[in-house]
């Protein structure tokens, strides 16, 4: 089975945090006519196309969702992209710069959903946001501020085994992994970018994952490129090392995987002013 596949089958966890951001969107979202909407770090697409291409208006003029991994994106393309409107795209949202530019002012509504913590260029990451958001245009995101898998990365880090494997893991982790207040510190980056806070708010989700589901979806989920030779073993590693921490729990009989995560949520403004200013 190819990765997005995988991703596809074991993103119960990232498909429930859509679904109660989303809720929480539909509290404040006001969607303008024709509008040009973009999904960054879409994945497989299976999130922008079952969440969030529901809640959008009919009349939406265009849906572009990208992702830095053009094996998720070809995916994304034969699975949705088919069937709905959407364009998926390879462009990186740190460095695709030129491709970028094509947009600067465009887009009047863009979601990024579990996308940013994976992305160590933070502040640039934002600008480049901000920088093809329409003036008076929103931006909606989710993502993990702290989590627990981590601490079965330092565990293994410390094995001769996974040493060779995990020593730039630190490399890809969540900016705000030892912020002690994540919240705060985003939403002052992001007022220091020029956003308009509406929210930056931080809730504490926990997740059991069926034990039996761990190697797949430590694979798919890490931030981090598993080499595709180490990766039953490495699954089979996270299997054990969650036995070894004490984060196995049993419920109704079935082994699970307790899964803890500080997350994010942001709804931020461009605001109109910024038109007639220069971006940078
Ligand atoms: C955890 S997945 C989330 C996928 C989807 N949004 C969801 O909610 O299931 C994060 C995605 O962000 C993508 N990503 C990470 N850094 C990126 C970047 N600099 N530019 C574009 N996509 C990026 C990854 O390739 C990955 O597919």
């Amino acid at each position: 089975m190819d990765r997005a596949t995988v991703y596809v089958k074991q993103s119960k966890m990232s498909e429930m945090g859509a679904e109660q951001f989303i809720k929480q969107i539909l509290e404040t979202a006001t969607w303008r006519d024709n509008c040009n909407v973009l999904d960054v770090g879409c994945g497989p697409g299976n999130v922008t196309h079952d969440y969030i291409l529901p809640i959008l208006p009919i009349r939406a003029n265009s849906i572009v969702a990208i992702d830095k991994k053009a094996n998720l994106v070809d995916y994304a393309n034969e699975h949705y992209g088919k069937k709905s409107k959407i364009q998926f795209k390879t462009v990186d949202i740190v460095k695709d710069v030129q491709t970028l530019d094509e947009y600067v002012n465009h887009f009047d509504h863009i979601f990024s959903f579990y996308c940013l913590q994976s992305i160590r260029e933070q502040e640039t990451a934002l600008r480049n946001i901000f920088k093809i958001l329409k003036p008076g245009g929103d931006f909606y995101f989710s993502c993990d501020a702290q989590t627990n898998l981590y601490e079965g990365c330092e565990y293994l880090l410390g094995t001769p085994e996974w040493e060779p494997v995990l020593r730039d893991y630190k490399e890809t982790m969540s900016p705000f992994h030892d912020s002690e207040s994540p919240a705060q510190d985003l939403e002052e980056l992001l007022t220091k970018i020029g956003f308009q806070s509406v929210y930056v708010t931080m809730e504490r989700q926990e997740f059991l994952i069926p034990m039996e589901d761990l190697p797949e979806f430590v694979v798919v989920q890490t931030p981090f490129d598993i080499p595709p030779e180490f990766e039953e073993k490495f699954g089979q590693a996270c299997v054990d090392t969650a036995r070894t921490l004490k984060l196995n729990r049993f419920v109704d009989g079935q082994e699970c995987c307790y899964l803890q995560l500080q997350l994010l949520f942001g709804h931020q403004r461009k605001p109109i002013a910024s038109a007639q200013k220069p971006v940078f």
